[in-house]
Protein backbone atom coordinates (compact mmCIF):
# COMPACT_ATOMS: atom_id res chain seq x y z
CA UNK A 1 0.00 0.00 0.00
CA UNK A 2 2.96 2.51 0.60
CA UNK A 3 3.61 3.40 -2.86
CA UNK A 4 0.34 4.34 -3.53
CA UNK A 5 0.13 8.28 -3.62
CA UNK A 6 -1.77 8.95 -0.34
CA UNK A 7 -4.33 11.78 -2.25
CA UNK A 8 -5.86 8.71 -3.57
CA UNK A 9 -7.52 7.93 -0.25
CA UNK A 10 -10.57 10.37 -1.37
CA UNK A 11 -10.77 9.24 -4.90
CA UNK A 12 -10.88 5.26 -3.20
CA UNK A 13 -13.37 6.82 -0.53
CA UNK A 14 -15.78 7.84 -3.32
CA UNK A 15 -15.42 4.91 -5.59
CA UNK A 16 -15.63 1.98 -2.72
CA UNK A 17 -16.44 2.85 0.31
CA UNK A 18 -20.35 2.81 1.38
CA UNK A 19 -20.86 4.94 4.54
CA UNK A 20 -24.06 4.57 6.43
CA UNK A 21 -26.93 7.66 6.40
CA UNK A 22 -24.85 9.36 3.18
CA UNK A 23 -26.08 10.23 0.08
CA UNK A 24 -23.31 9.21 -2.53
CA UNK A 25 -24.91 11.12 -5.33
CA UNK A 26 -23.19 14.52 -3.44
CA UNK A 27 -19.71 12.28 -3.85
CA UNK A 28 -19.62 13.11 -7.20
CA UNK A 29 -20.06 17.08 -7.17
CA UNK A 30 -17.14 16.73 -4.92
CA UNK A 31 -18.72 17.13 -1.02
CA UNK A 32 -16.64 14.25 0.89
CA UNK A 33 -17.13 13.33 4.28
CA UNK A 34 -14.89 14.46 6.86
CA UNK A 35 -11.28 12.30 6.73
CA UNK A 36 -10.42 11.76 10.18
CA UNK A 37 -6.67 10.46 10.92
CA UNK A 38 -6.72 11.39 14.94
CA UNK A 39 -7.71 12.53 17.95
CA UNK A 40 -6.73 13.41 21.21
CA UNK A 41 -8.91 14.22 24.42
CA UNK A 42 -11.60 16.06 23.06
CA UNK A 43 -10.42 16.96 19.68
CA UNK A 44 -10.25 14.47 15.94
CA UNK A 45 -8.07 15.81 13.48
CA UNK A 46 -8.30 15.95 9.51
CA UNK A 47 -6.44 14.64 6.85
CA UNK A 48 -6.48 18.27 5.53
CA UNK A 49 -4.86 19.82 8.43
CA UNK A 50 -7.80 20.71 10.68
CA UNK A 51 -8.44 20.12 14.08
CA UNK A 52 -11.99 20.07 15.24
CA UNK A 53 -13.71 19.86 18.93
CA UNK A 54 -15.77 16.80 18.68
CA UNK A 55 -18.87 17.67 20.26
CA UNK A 56 -20.42 14.39 19.39
CA UNK A 57 -17.86 11.93 20.77
CA UNK A 58 -18.17 9.95 17.26
CA UNK A 59 -21.70 8.70 17.76
CA UNK A 60 -21.77 9.50 21.38
CA UNK A 61 -19.47 7.08 22.57
CA UNK A 62 -16.11 8.45 23.30
CA UNK A 63 -17.05 8.88 26.40
CA UNK A 64 -13.18 9.10 28.17
CA UNK A 65 -11.46 10.97 24.81
CA UNK A 66 -9.51 10.26 22.49
CA UNK A 67 -6.05 9.03 22.42
CA UNK A 68 -6.24 7.20 26.05
CA UNK A 69 -2.88 5.02 25.99
CA UNK A 70 -4.66 2.65 29.10
CA UNK A 71 -6.72 1.84 26.72
CA UNK A 72 -4.64 1.48 23.84
CA UNK A 73 -2.24 -0.76 26.10
CA UNK A 74 -4.98 -2.76 27.82
CA UNK A 75 -6.27 -3.93 23.93
CA UNK A 76 -2.19 -4.75 22.58
CA UNK A 77 -1.11 -6.36 25.84
CA UNK A 78 -4.62 -8.66 25.49
CA UNK A 79 -3.98 -9.48 21.56
CA UNK A 80 -0.36 -10.94 22.74
CA UNK A 81 -1.54 -12.99 25.78
CA UNK A 82 -4.94 -14.34 24.22
CA UNK A 83 -5.96 -12.91 21.58
CA UNK A 84 -9.26 -15.10 20.86
CA UNK A 85 -11.12 -17.56 22.45
CA UNK A 86 -15.25 -18.25 22.72
CA UNK A 87 -16.98 -17.64 25.58
CA UNK A 88 -18.68 -21.64 24.77
CA UNK A 89 -15.76 -22.06 27.17
CA UNK A 90 -13.98 -19.02 29.69
CA UNK A 91 -11.52 -16.43 29.88
CA UNK A 92 -10.24 -14.03 32.74
CA UNK A 93 -11.24 -10.80 30.89
CA UNK A 94 -15.08 -11.70 30.19
CA UNK A 95 -15.39 -13.12 33.59
CA UNK A 96 -14.03 -9.97 35.11
CA UNK A 97 -15.92 -7.66 32.63
CA UNK A 98 -18.94 -9.50 33.95
CA UNK A 99 -18.74 -9.34 36.83
CA UNK A 100 -17.90 -5.16 36.93
CA UNK A 101 -21.07 -5.04 35.04
CA UNK A 102 -22.60 -6.91 37.61
CA UNK A 103 -21.45 -5.00 40.72
CA UNK A 104 -22.73 -1.79 38.81
CA UNK A 105 -26.24 -3.26 37.94
CA UNK A 106 -27.35 -5.89 40.83
CA UNK A 107 -30.74 -6.10 39.56
CA UNK A 108 -29.73 -7.78 36.45
CA UNK A 109 -26.23 -9.51 37.65
CA UNK A 110 -25.71 -11.72 34.84
CA UNK A 111 -23.86 -10.55 31.59
CA UNK A 112 -24.26 -12.06 27.85
CA UNK A 113 -21.73 -10.38 25.97
CA UNK A 114 -22.46 -9.56 22.10
CA UNK A 115 -21.01 -6.43 19.59
CA UNK A 116 -23.32 -4.23 18.83
CA UNK A 117 -26.14 -2.24 20.97
CA UNK A 118 -28.48 -3.76 18.15
CA UNK A 119 -27.35 -7.05 18.84
CA UNK A 120 -27.80 -6.82 22.46
CA UNK A 121 -31.56 -5.85 21.92
CA UNK A 122 -31.98 -8.75 19.95
CA UNK A 123 -30.29 -10.69 22.53
CA UNK A 124 -32.68 -9.15 25.22
CA UNK A 125 -35.83 -9.88 22.77
CA UNK A 126 -35.18 -13.35 22.08
CA UNK A 127 -33.97 -13.85 26.22
CA UNK A 128 -37.60 -12.64 27.16
CA UNK A 129 -39.48 -14.65 24.68
CA UNK A 130 -37.40 -17.70 25.80
CA UNK A 131 -38.31 -16.36 29.33
CA UNK A 132 -41.83 -16.41 28.80
CA UNK A 133 -41.85 -19.75 26.66
CA UNK A 134 -40.26 -21.66 30.10
CA UNK A 135 -42.35 -19.99 32.81
CA UNK A 136 -44.78 -21.64 30.48
CA UNK A 137 -46.77 -18.46 29.22
CA UNK A 138 -45.38 -18.78 25.31
CA UNK A 139 -47.69 -16.61 23.85
CA UNK A 140 -46.11 -13.64 25.88
CA UNK A 141 -44.16 -12.70 23.00
CA UNK A 142 -45.10 -9.43 22.00
CA UNK A 143 -42.39 -6.30 22.53
CA UNK A 144 -43.74 -2.94 22.75
CA UNK A 145 -41.33 0.36 22.38
CA UNK A 146 -42.11 3.47 21.67
CA UNK A 147 -42.50 5.97 18.64
CA UNK A 148 -39.35 7.94 18.45
CA UNK A 149 -37.50 5.26 20.16
CA UNK A 150 -34.47 3.82 18.18
CA UNK A 151 -33.26 0.44 19.06
CA UNK A 152 -31.09 -0.60 16.49
CA UNK A 153 -30.62 -1.75 12.36
CA UNK A 154 -31.53 -5.55 12.51
CA UNK A 155 -34.84 -6.39 11.72
CA UNK A 156 -35.48 -7.13 15.29
CA UNK A 157 -34.49 -4.04 16.53
CA UNK A 158 -35.49 -2.06 13.59
CA UNK A 159 -38.93 -3.10 14.17
CA UNK A 160 -38.83 -2.10 17.99
CA UNK A 161 -37.83 1.24 16.30
CA UNK A 162 -40.46 3.67 16.40
CA UNK A 163 -39.03 5.84 13.81
CA UNK A 164 -40.92 6.03 10.44
CA UNK A 165 -38.47 7.27 8.06
CA UNK A 166 -35.52 5.02 9.70
CA UNK A 167 -38.26 1.66 8.76
CA UNK A 168 -39.39 2.51 5.29
CA UNK A 169 -38.78 0.13 2.84
CA UNK A 170 -36.96 -2.44 5.25
CA UNK A 171 -40.23 -4.89 5.86
CA UNK A 172 -41.65 -6.20 5.94
CA UNK A 173 -40.19 -6.66 9.53
CA UNK A 174 -41.09 -9.39 11.98
CA UNK A 175 -44.89 -9.07 13.68
CA UNK A 176 -45.57 -8.89 17.18
CA UNK A 177 -43.53 -5.25 17.69
CA UNK A 178 -45.94 -2.16 18.83
CA UNK A 179 -45.53 1.66 19.38
CA UNK A 180 -46.72 3.24 21.90
CA UNK A 181 -46.15 6.87 22.28
CA UNK A 182 -43.06 9.17 23.19
CA UNK A 183 -43.26 10.96 26.23
CA UNK A 184 -42.54 13.79 24.35
CA UNK A 185 -43.76 17.18 25.97
CA UNK A 186 -42.84 19.47 23.54
CA UNK A 187 -44.76 17.90 21.18
CA UNK A 188 -47.19 15.95 23.06
CA UNK A 189 -49.37 13.47 21.45
CA UNK A 190 -52.09 14.77 23.54
CA UNK A 191 -52.09 18.02 23.11
CA UNK A 192 -51.78 18.24 26.90
CA UNK A 193 -49.03 19.79 29.58
CA UNK A 194 -47.26 17.84 32.53
CA UNK A 195 -48.29 17.84 35.26
CA UNK A 196 -52.05 18.16 34.32
CA UNK A 197 -51.58 15.55 31.20
CA UNK A 198 -51.88 12.25 34.48
CA UNK A 199 -48.82 11.10 32.40
CA UNK A 200 -51.22 10.30 29.38
CA UNK A 201 -47.76 9.05 27.58
CA UNK A 202 -47.00 6.21 30.09
CA UNK A 203 -50.77 5.38 30.48
CA UNK A 204 -50.72 4.84 26.65
CA UNK A 205 -48.39 1.70 27.30
CA UNK A 206 -51.41 0.60 29.49
CA UNK A 207 -53.96 0.48 26.50
CA UNK A 208 -51.14 -1.00 24.46
CA UNK A 209 -51.20 -3.69 26.63
CA UNK A 210 -54.79 -4.19 27.53
CA UNK A 211 -55.45 -4.10 23.63
CA UNK A 212 -53.25 -6.83 22.75
CA UNK A 213 -53.81 -8.78 26.08
CA UNK A 214 -51.64 -8.86 28.40
CA UNK A 215 -50.87 -12.56 28.29
CA UNK A 216 -49.03 -12.34 24.71
CA UNK A 217 -46.81 -9.19 25.79
CA UNK A 218 -43.24 -10.19 26.75
CA UNK A 219 -41.57 -6.85 27.34
CA UNK A 220 -41.56 -3.05 27.11
CA UNK A 221 -38.09 -1.64 26.08
CA UNK A 222 -36.99 2.42 26.33
CA UNK A 223 -34.27 4.07 26.61
CA UNK A 224 -34.46 5.93 29.51
CA UNK A 225 -33.82 9.55 27.89
CA UNK A 226 -34.48 9.02 24.10
CA UNK A 227 -31.41 9.61 22.15
CA UNK A 228 -31.73 9.20 18.04
CA UNK A 229 -34.85 10.75 18.36
CA UNK A 230 -34.36 13.98 19.25
CA UNK A 231 -32.89 13.78 23.08
CA UNK A 232 -36.48 13.58 24.88
CA UNK A 233 -36.32 13.61 28.49
CA UNK A 234 -39.39 12.54 30.30
CA UNK A 235 -40.80 14.01 32.87
CA UNK A 236 -39.42 12.58 36.46
CA UNK A 237 -41.96 9.89 37.20
CA UNK A 238 -43.00 9.07 33.67
CA UNK A 239 -40.40 5.80 34.07
CA UNK A 240 -41.43 5.28 37.65
CA UNK A 241 -45.27 4.97 36.50
CA UNK A 242 -44.31 2.88 33.21
CA UNK A 243 -42.36 0.71 35.21
CA UNK A 244 -45.18 0.78 37.71
CA UNK A 245 -47.87 -0.49 34.77
CA UNK A 246 -45.45 -3.40 33.62
CA UNK A 247 -44.92 -4.48 36.80
CA UNK A 248 -49.41 -5.23 37.23
CA UNK A 249 -49.44 -6.78 33.88
CA UNK A 250 -46.35 -9.02 34.75
CA UNK A 251 -44.37 -7.68 31.47
CA UNK A 252 -40.56 -7.50 31.98
CA UNK A 253 -38.99 -3.77 31.32
CA UNK A 254 -35.98 -3.84 29.03
CA UNK A 255 -33.95 -0.33 29.11
CA UNK A 256 -31.69 0.39 26.61
CA UNK A 257 -28.80 1.69 27.83
CA UNK A 258 -26.74 2.02 24.60
CA UNK A 259 -26.60 5.62 24.40
CA UNK A 260 -27.34 6.65 27.58
CA UNK A 261 -24.52 4.39 29.99
CA UNK A 262 -21.27 4.73 31.42
CA UNK A 263 -21.90 8.57 32.37
CA UNK A 264 -23.37 10.27 29.55
CA UNK A 265 -26.68 11.73 30.94
CA UNK A 266 -24.67 12.15 34.50
CA UNK A 267 -25.49 8.81 35.97
CA UNK A 268 -23.42 5.61 35.29
CA UNK A 269 -26.62 4.45 33.77
CA UNK A 270 -29.67 6.83 32.64
CA UNK A 271 -32.66 4.40 34.56
CA UNK A 272 -30.98 5.71 38.12
CA UNK A 273 -31.78 9.18 37.33
CA UNK A 274 -35.75 7.66 37.82
CA UNK A 275 -35.39 5.59 40.33
CA UNK A 276 -36.48 2.37 38.45
CA UNK A 277 -35.93 -1.29 38.70
CA UNK A 278 -34.76 -3.30 35.16
CA UNK A 279 -35.29 -6.59 34.53
CA UNK A 280 -33.33 -6.12 31.65
CA UNK A 281 -30.62 -3.80 30.44
CA UNK A 282 -28.65 -3.56 27.30
CA UNK A 283 -25.11 -1.41 26.69
CA UNK A 284 -22.98 -0.85 24.04
CA UNK A 285 -21.47 2.33 22.68
CA UNK A 286 -19.68 3.62 26.53
CA UNK A 287 -18.61 0.14 27.56
CA UNK A 288 -15.54 0.85 25.88
CA UNK A 289 -15.90 4.73 24.68
CA UNK A 290 -16.09 3.06 20.81
CA UNK A 291 -12.21 2.19 21.05
CA UNK A 292 -13.60 -1.42 20.20
CA UNK A 293 -17.19 -3.20 19.61
CA UNK A 294 -18.27 -4.58 22.64
CA UNK A 295 -21.99 -4.62 23.91
CA UNK A 296 -23.74 -6.52 26.70
CA UNK A 297 -27.64 -7.87 27.51
CA UNK A 298 -27.62 -7.97 31.53
CA UNK A 299 -30.52 -9.64 32.87
CA UNK A 300 -32.42 -10.34 36.35
CA UNK A 301 -32.02 -13.30 39.39
CA UNK A 302 -35.75 -14.54 37.82
CA UNK A 303 -34.81 -14.69 34.12
CA UNK A 304 -31.35 -16.37 34.79
CA UNK A 305 -32.74 -18.73 36.55
CA UNK A 306 -35.53 -19.81 34.06
CA UNK A 307 -32.38 -20.89 32.26
CA UNK A 308 -31.67 -23.66 34.22
CA UNK A 309 -32.30 -27.47 34.15
CA UNK A 310 -30.84 -30.31 33.39
CA UNK A 311 -28.03 -30.98 30.84
CA UNK A 312 -30.70 -32.51 28.20
CA UNK A 313 -33.49 -30.36 29.10
CA UNK A 314 -33.00 -27.87 26.12
CA UNK A 315 -33.75 -24.81 28.11
CA UNK A 316 -29.91 -23.03 28.06
CA UNK A 317 -29.71 -19.33 25.84
CA UNK A 318 -29.78 -21.10 22.41
CA UNK A 319 -27.53 -18.29 20.97
CA UNK A 320 -24.05 -17.33 19.92
CA UNK A 321 -21.81 -15.00 18.74
CA UNK A 322 -18.51 -16.03 17.58
CA UNK A 323 -16.81 -12.64 18.83
CA UNK A 324 -19.23 -11.88 22.01
CA UNK A 325 -17.10 -11.33 25.31
CA UNK A 326 -14.17 -11.16 22.88
CA UNK A 327 -10.97 -11.09 24.94
CA UNK A 328 -9.35 -7.92 23.70
CA UNK A 329 -12.80 -5.88 23.25
CA UNK A 330 -13.67 -6.76 27.49
CA UNK A 331 -9.57 -6.02 28.26
CA UNK A 332 -10.37 -2.66 26.55
CA UNK A 333 -13.68 -2.34 28.31
CA UNK A 334 -12.18 -2.99 31.66
CA UNK A 335 -9.70 -0.29 31.00
CA UNK A 336 -12.09 2.21 30.39
CA UNK A 337 -14.30 1.79 33.05
CA UNK A 338 -11.33 2.37 35.29
CA UNK A 339 -10.82 5.78 33.32
CA UNK A 340 -14.29 6.55 34.39
CA UNK A 341 -13.95 5.06 37.70
CA UNK A 342 -10.39 6.87 38.63
CA UNK A 343 -11.10 10.80 36.55
CA UNK A 344 -14.62 10.56 38.67
CA UNK A 345 -15.96 11.24 34.68
CA UNK A 346 -20.10 10.30 35.54
CA UNK A 347 -19.95 13.15 38.20
CA UNK A 348 -17.94 15.17 35.75
CA UNK A 349 -20.13 14.60 33.12
CA UNK A 350 -23.75 15.85 35.54
CA UNK A 351 -21.41 18.69 36.91
CA UNK A 352 -20.65 19.92 33.04
CA UNK A 353 -23.68 19.10 32.01
CA UNK A 354 -25.59 21.27 33.88
CA UNK A 355 -23.20 24.14 33.05
CA UNK A 356 -23.09 23.59 29.54
CA UNK A 357 -27.21 23.49 29.49
CA UNK A 358 -27.50 26.43 31.36
CA UNK A 359 -24.85 28.72 29.03
CA UNK A 360 -26.78 27.59 25.86
CA UNK A 361 -30.01 28.30 27.52
CA UNK A 362 -28.99 31.85 28.05
CA UNK A 363 -26.80 32.07 24.63
CA UNK A 364 -29.95 31.43 23.24
CA UNK A 365 -32.80 32.95 24.53
CA UNK A 366 -32.90 35.68 21.91
CA UNK A 367 -33.71 32.81 18.96
CA UNK A 368 -37.33 32.06 18.09
CA UNK A 369 -35.86 29.47 16.14
CA UNK A 370 -34.65 27.64 19.16
CA UNK A 371 -37.93 25.96 20.35
CA UNK A 372 -36.53 23.92 23.23
CA UNK A 373 -33.01 23.45 24.66
CA UNK A 374 -33.24 20.50 26.93
CA UNK A 375 -30.73 17.17 28.30
CA UNK A 376 -29.04 15.86 31.43
CA UNK A 377 -25.60 15.11 31.99
CA UNK A 378 -23.75 16.05 28.95
CA UNK A 379 -26.39 14.79 26.15
CA UNK A 380 -28.30 17.92 25.23
CA UNK A 381 -30.86 18.44 22.27
CA UNK A 382 -31.36 21.94 20.51
CA UNK A 383 -35.26 21.54 19.13
CA UNK A 384 -35.03 24.20 15.99
CA UNK A 385 -38.18 25.17 14.48
CA UNK A 386 -39.25 27.96 12.82
CA UNK A 387 -40.19 30.41 15.71
CA UNK A 388 -44.05 30.32 15.12
CA UNK A 389 -46.65 29.55 17.68
CA UNK A 390 -46.96 26.51 15.28
CA UNK A 391 -43.46 25.04 16.28
CA UNK A 392 -43.08 23.98 12.97
CA UNK A 393 -40.03 22.16 12.80
CA UNK A 394 -37.08 23.15 11.08
CA UNK A 395 -35.86 21.43 7.45
CA UNK A 396 -33.34 19.09 7.09
CA UNK A 397 -31.36 21.79 4.73
CA UNK A 398 -31.64 24.68 7.87
CA UNK A 399 -30.43 21.40 9.93
CA UNK A 400 -27.61 20.65 7.58
CA UNK A 401 -26.74 23.98 6.94
CA UNK A 402 -26.24 24.57 10.93
CA UNK A 403 -24.16 21.93 10.93
CA UNK A 404 -22.03 23.00 7.79
CA UNK A 405 -21.76 26.02 9.32
CA UNK A 406 -20.52 24.84 12.80
CA UNK A 407 -18.37 22.40 11.43
CA UNK A 408 -16.88 25.70 9.19
CA UNK A 409 -15.72 27.28 12.73
CA UNK A 410 -14.41 23.99 13.98
CA UNK A 411 -16.93 22.12 15.91
CA UNK A 412 -18.96 19.22 15.31
CA UNK A 413 -22.31 18.97 16.44
CA UNK A 414 -24.33 16.22 15.52
CA UNK A 415 -28.49 16.32 14.64
CA UNK A 416 -31.36 14.17 14.06
CA UNK A 417 -31.04 11.79 10.85
CA UNK A 418 -34.13 10.00 9.55
CA UNK A 419 -36.15 9.83 12.05
CA UNK A 420 -39.84 11.08 10.61
CA UNK A 421 -39.72 12.83 7.53
CA UNK A 422 -39.03 16.45 7.56
CA UNK A 423 -39.08 15.78 11.31
CA UNK A 424 -35.29 15.94 12.00
CA UNK A 425 -35.27 19.40 14.04
CA UNK A 426 -32.56 18.50 16.46
CA UNK A 427 -29.22 19.14 17.09
CA UNK A 428 -27.35 17.19 19.53
CA UNK A 429 -24.27 17.66 21.56
CA UNK A 430 -22.62 14.85 23.34
CA UNK A 431 -18.94 15.88 24.24
CA UNK A 432 -17.13 13.46 25.27
CA UNK A 433 -16.82 13.30 29.62
CA UNK A 434 -13.74 15.20 29.72
CA UNK A 435 -14.39 18.15 27.62
CA UNK A 436 -13.60 21.25 29.72
CA UNK A 437 -14.70 24.54 30.51
CA UNK A 438 -13.00 26.93 27.75
CA UNK A 439 -14.12 23.78 25.36
CA UNK A 440 -17.62 24.28 25.94
CA UNK A 441 -17.78 28.24 26.03
CA UNK A 442 -16.54 27.43 22.31
CA UNK A 443 -19.04 24.89 21.37
CA UNK A 444 -21.99 27.14 23.28
CA UNK A 445 -20.33 30.18 20.91
CA UNK A 446 -20.33 28.35 17.58
CA UNK A 447 -23.66 27.06 18.00
CA UNK A 448 -25.12 30.29 18.41
CA UNK A 449 -23.47 32.01 15.51
CA UNK A 450 -24.35 28.81 13.22
CA UNK A 451 -28.39 29.54 14.41
CA UNK A 452 -27.86 33.20 14.24
CA UNK A 453 -25.99 33.09 10.32
CA UNK A 454 -28.52 30.65 9.12
CA UNK A 455 -31.98 31.52 11.05
CA UNK A 456 -34.15 32.64 8.49
CA UNK A 457 -37.45 33.26 10.48
CA UNK A 458 -39.11 36.28 10.09
CA UNK A 459 -36.97 39.83 10.99
CA UNK A 460 -33.90 37.53 11.67
CA UNK A 461 -30.63 38.88 9.79
CA UNK A 462 -29.29 35.33 9.08
CA UNK A 463 -29.96 33.57 5.43
CA UNK A 464 -31.92 30.96 4.57
CA UNK A 465 -29.66 28.26 3.10
C1 LIG B 1 -30.58 3.71 21.99
C2 LIG B 1 -29.84 2.89 20.99
N1 LIG B 1 -29.98 1.56 21.02
C3 LIG B 1 -29.34 0.77 20.15
C4 LIG B 1 -28.50 1.31 19.20
C5 LIG B 1 -27.81 0.40 18.22
O1 LIG B 1 -26.47 0.35 18.50
P1 LIG B 1 -25.41 -0.13 17.35
O2 LIG B 1 -25.33 0.97 16.35
O3 LIG B 1 -24.15 -0.36 18.13
O4 LIG B 1 -25.95 -1.39 16.78
C6 LIG B 1 -28.30 2.69 19.15
C7 LIG B 1 -27.38 3.28 18.16
O5 LIG B 1 -27.22 4.47 18.04
C8 LIG B 1 -29.02 3.50 20.03
O6 LIG B 1 -28.93 4.84 19.96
Amino acid sequence: MSDVPPRSLEDWDAAHLWHPLTQHESFRHGSLPLLVVGGRHSHVFTRDGRTLLDAVSGLWCVNVGYGRKELADAGAQQLYELAYYPLTMSHPRAIELAAKLASYLPQTPHVFFSNSGSEANEVAFKIVRQYWAQRGKPHKVKIISRARGYHGNTLGALAATGQSERRRDYGPLPPGFIHATAPYCYRCPFALSYPACGLQCAEDVRRRIEIEGPDTVAAVIVEPITAGGGVIVPPTDYLQRLAAIVKEYDVKLIIDEVVTGFGRVGRMFGYELFGVRPDVVTLAKGLASGYVPVAATAVSDDIFDAFLGDADSGRHFRHISTFGGHPVAAAVALANIAVIETEALVARSETQGQKLLAWLREAVADLPMVGEVRGHGLFVGIEIVDGSDAKRPASNRVMQAIQRYALARGVIVGKTTDVEIERNNVLILAPPLIITDSEMEQVVEVVRESLVATDSTPGSAGQSP
